[in-house]
C-alpha cells in the first residue's frame, strides 16, 4: 500500500513520496520507504534488509543503482548501519527559482521531493542517525545526520560506508585518487568493474545511453570524497575519505551532518551541463555577499605564463618577472584593452631556491625590493584595473594561517579585490591529506577571511569544488584539473587533444575551472630557444580552438594566459576582447565525451550568443542548427574558424576570421581540424 503525506496531494501520475511495507517472510522482515523526483523518474529507495540498511536507486523503473550499503565505522565505537529500525520518516518538496549572482546561469530551479528517515539501532548503545534524500529530476542527493544524544557525541569516523552498487558495468570517465598530483591527469575511460580509488565527479556511460555522474556538495568540516572499487572485480564503488595524518577520516561532535552525496543523471551526454544539484544542495549566500558589488567576474591577464615558459622567474634575479616595471606594462595592456585585472605571480619573499619546498618560508606581506605594491596598486587603481593578488603556499598551511589576516589585510588595504592561492604538495608538512579534513576546514577559514576582507579567491591545487561558491560568492574559480599549464612543461607532451572534450562532461560538472586559455604562440617560439616541437609540451591546439575554450569551459575569471606581445595586433584577439565570462543560459547543442563539445552561451542581460565547439585529434564536420535564436530577428555570425590545413601538430596557427548574417533559421558547417575548434560571436544586426 502506498501512502501519500497529508500535507500535499500528488499530481495525477507524478510519485511524490510514498512507503511501501512487505512482509517478506517471519523472520526477516522488510521495511521500504521511497521517494521520486517531481517528474517520476527517478526514484530512491531505502530498505532494511535482514537488519542492513541500503538504498537503491531506478529511474524510469530500471536500475541506476542495486542495492546499496550506509553507514559509519567510527574508531573507538561499533560501527553504525546494521540492526537499525525505523522510527520516524517525514517528507517534504520545494519548487523554487533562484538567481545566481554570476554563472553559467542566471535562473536555477530547486524543484525536489524529500524524504527523511529517522533510525535507531537496535540494540544498545541505540545511537539515533537520519538519512535525508532529496530527488530532482536531474539526479538525487543524500546525506546523513546524526542528532545531538548520550548515546553519540565526540566521535571519530574512521570509514563511511557508503556503497554505489552500480546497476550496468558502464563506461567510467576517470581520474586516480591520493596520487601525488592530486586532480591533474589525464581522464582514461574503462569498465566500472575494473575501478580502482578514483575522484569525484566521476561520470559513466551506461550501456543505455544512461549517463551519470557521482560527486558531493555542501563539504564543510568533512573530509573529502573519493571512491574505491575494483573489490572482486565487480560494479560497486564505495566512498572513501581522504584521512588526517593519524589514519581518522573525520572528527566530529554531535549534532553533526555529512555532505550530500550527490548521483545526477541525464538521457546523453549533452544533458550533464550546466549541472546545478551540487548548487540546489548549498545553502543561499547571504545578501551581503550575494549583492556585493566587490564581486566581478572579469577577464584577466597576468604575469604567469612567462614563468612557465621559461621566460621569466618567480624568485628574485635578471629575470625576476615581478618587477615594478613589468607589471606597470601588464597593467597598461589590461587597461587598454579593457580586462579587469592583472595577476603577478613571484611578488613575494620566499620564491628564491626550490620554491615548492619553501612551505615554511613564503611571505604573504613582504615584497620583493623590486616590486612597489603600494605603488603599483594605486597605478593600477587609476588605469581601472584590478591588481591580483598571489598566496602561494606549497601546502605550508601553518605558516599562511600565522599570516592569513595580515596578508588578506594587506590585500583589502590597497584596494585589491582577488587572490589566487596556491597548494602545490599532496599532503601537509604534518601528514594530511591534500584533500581529508584538515584541509577542508583550512579552505573555509580563506574563504570566509577573504569574503570579511571583500576579496574573490581563485584557488590552485584545491580540493574539487562541491558548490561552495552558492553560500560564497567570492569562491569565484579554481584549477583541479590539467589546465594549459601543463602544456608548458607537462613533459609528457602537454594536454592531448581530447583533454577538453573530456573535462567538459566530467571536471566541469563540479564548477568553474581556471584553465587559463588563450595561447597564441602556440608553438612557443618566443621562448628561449628555437620553436617547440609536436613532441614537447605545448598546447596541442589549434588557435580557433583556444578561442574556443572561453565558451566551452566555464570560469567567472577568464585569463588571456599568453604574453601581452602575442596579442598585440592579432586580428583574432578581438574575439578574447568580445567573450563574456558571464551568461544568462547555456545550451549544450551537441557533444560526446572524449570525441567533441558544441556549447552556445547568452551573454548576461544581453542578446549576444557565442558558440565554442572544440574536438578531440579527429577532423570534424558538424551543422549546428540555430534554434535557440529568437525567430524574427536579424544577427550577424562573426566566426572564428580553423583556418585551411589547420592541424594541431603541423600548423596549429591558421585560422580565419569571416562575418556572415545569421538568423533561428540558419544552419551552420562548422569545420574543425585535428586538435581543431571553432568560436563564434552572434550579435544582432543593426
Ligand atoms: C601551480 C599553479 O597551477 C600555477 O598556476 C602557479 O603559477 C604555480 N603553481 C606557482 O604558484
Amino acid at each position: 500500500m502506498r501512502w501519500w503525506p497529508n500535507s500535499r496531494k500528488p499530481s495525477p501520475g507524478v510519485v511524490v513520496a510514498g512507503a511501501l511495507l512487505i512482509a517478506a517472510g517471519p523472520a526477516a522482515a522488510q521495511q521500504a520507504l521511497s521517494v521520486a523526483s517531481p517528474d517520476g523518474r527517478n526514484e530512491v529507495t531505502l530498505a532494511i534488509d535482514a537488519g542492513q540498511l541500503t538504498y537503491r536507486l531506478d529511474r524510469d523503473g530500471r536500475p541506476v543503482l542495486q542495492p546499496s550499503r550506509l553507514g559509519f565505522e567510527f574508531r573507538d565505537a561499533p560501527p553504525l548501519g546494521d540492526a537499525v529500525r525505523v522510527i520516524d520518516t517525514s517528507t517534504a518538496s520545494a519548487d523554487e527559482t533562484w538567481t545566481q549572482p554570476w554563472g553559467e546561469v542566471r535562473e536555477v530551479r530547486d524543484h525536489h521531493n524529500e524524504l527523511r528517515v529517522s533510525l535507531e539501532e537496535e540494540r544498545p548503545p541505540g545511537r539515533r542517525f537520519v538519512v535525508v534524500f532529496r530527488a530532482f529530476d536531474d539526479g538525487v542527493g543524500f546525506r546523513y545526520e546524526l542528532p545531538e544524544q548520550s548515546a553519540l557525541g565526540d566521535f571519530q569516523i574512521s570509514e563511511e560506508l557508503t556503497e554505489f552498487a552500480i546497476a550496468d558495468d558502464a563506461r567510467a570517465w576517470w581520474i586516480p585518487a591520493f596520487q601525488q598530483n592530486r586532480y591533474e591527469y589525464l581522464y582514461r575511460s574503462s569498465p566500472v568493474s575494473t575501478l580502482d580509488t578514483v575522484q569525484t565527479p566521476l561520470t559513466l556511460e551506461f550501456h543505455d545511453g544512461l549517463h551519470v555522474a557521482i560527486h558531493e556538495a555542501d563539504l564543510v568540516d568533512y573530509a573529502g570524497l573519493t571512491l574505491v572499487g575494483g573489490r572482486e572485480q565487480n560494479r560497486t564503488l564505495r566512498a572513501y575519505l581522504a584521512p588526517w595524518a593519524d589514519g581518522v577520516k573525520v572528527r566530529g561532535r554531535t549534532p553533526f551532518r555529512t555532505p550530500w552525496r550527490t548521483i545526477q543523471m541525464a538521457d546523453e551526454a549533452a544533458g550533464l551541463v550546466p549541472s546545478v544539484l551540487g548548487l540546489n544542495l548549498n545553502p543561499p549566500a547571504p545578501d551581503s555577499l550575494a549583492a556585493a558589488s566587490w564581486i566581478r567576474p572579469m577577464k584577466y591577464v597576468g604575469i604567469w605564463w612567462g614563468m612557465h615558459i621559461g621566460r621569466m622567474t618567480w624568485g628574485s634575479g635578471p629575470r625576476h618577472g615581478a618587477t615594478t616595471e613589468n607589471t606597470k606594462r601588464y597593467i597598461d595592456f589590461a587597461s587598454r584593452n579593457g580586462f579587469g585585472g592583472v595577476l603577478v605571480e613571484g611578488w613575494n619573499v620566499g620564491w628564491d631556491g626550490v620554491w615548492y619546498g619553501n612551505g615554511d618560508v613564503f611571505s604573504f606581506t613582504q615584497p620583493y625590493p623590486d616590486y612597489d605594491l603600494p605603488a603599483l596598486a594605486a597605478y593600477a587603481r587609476e588605469h581601472g584595473v584590478g591588481l591580483i593578488g598571489h598566496h602561494e603556499t606549497a601546502m605550508g598551511i601553518e605558516n599562511y594561517e600565522r599570516q592569513l589576516e595580515p596578508a588578506f589585510d594587506l590585500l583589502e588595504s590597497l584596494g585589491m579585490h582577488g587572490v589566487k592561492t596556491g597548494y602545490v604538495g599532496d599532503r601537509t608538512p604534518e601528514g594530511h591529506a591534500h584533500h581529508g579534513q584538515y584541509m577542508v576546514r583550512h579552505w573555509r577559514k580563506v574563504i570566509e577571511t577573504a569574503a570579511r576582507h571583500h576579496v574573490m579567491l581563485d584557488v590552485h591545487e584545491p580540493i574539487h569544488d562541491t558548490g561552495e561558491r552558492r553560500t560564497f560568492p567570492n569562491m569565484m574559480t579554481r584549477e583541479g584539473a590539467r589546465g594549459q599549464e601543463y602544456n608548458a612543461w607537462g613533459g609528457d607532451g602537454g594536454n592531448p587533444p581530447e583533454h577538453e572534450t573530456i573535462l567538459f562532461f566530467t571536471r566541469m560538472l563540479a564548477g568553474p575551472f581556471d584553465f587559463t586559455p588563450g595561447v597564441f604562440d602556440l608553438k612557443i617560439e618566443s621562448a628561449d630557444g628555437p620553436p617547440r616541437s609536436p613532441e614537447q609540451s605545448r598546447p596541442r591546439t589549434t588557435l580557433a580552438k583556444q578561442l574556443a575554450l572561453y565558451v566551452v569551459l566555464y570560469s567567472p575569471l577568464q585569463m588571456a594566459s599568453d604574453l601581452p606581445e602575442n596579442y598585440e595586433g592579432h586580428p583574432a584577439f578581438q574575439f578574447i576582447l568580445d567573450v563574456p565570462v558571464d551568461w544568462e543560459e547555456t545550451r549544450v547543442l551537441d557533444g560526446r565525451i572524449g570525441d567533441y563539445v558544441v556549447v552556445a552561451r547568452r551573454e548576461r542581460g544581453g542578446d549576444q550568443w557565442f558558440i565554442g565547439a572544440i574536438t578531440d585529434e579527429e577532423a570534424r564536420t558538424l551543422d549546428v542548427p540555430l534554434w535557440f535564436l529568437p525567430r524574427g530577428r536579424g544577427y550577424v555570425a562573426d566566426i572564428y574558424a580553423d583556418g585551411p590545413g589547420a592541424d594541431w601538430r603541423d600548423d596549429p596557427g591558421s585560422y580565419e576570421i569571416t562575418h556572415r548574417p545569421v538568423d533561428a533559421d540558419t544552419h551552420l558547417t562548422l569545420k574543425l581540424a585535428p586538435g581543431g575548434g571553432q568560436a563564434i560571436r552572434i550579435h544582432p544586426s543593426r
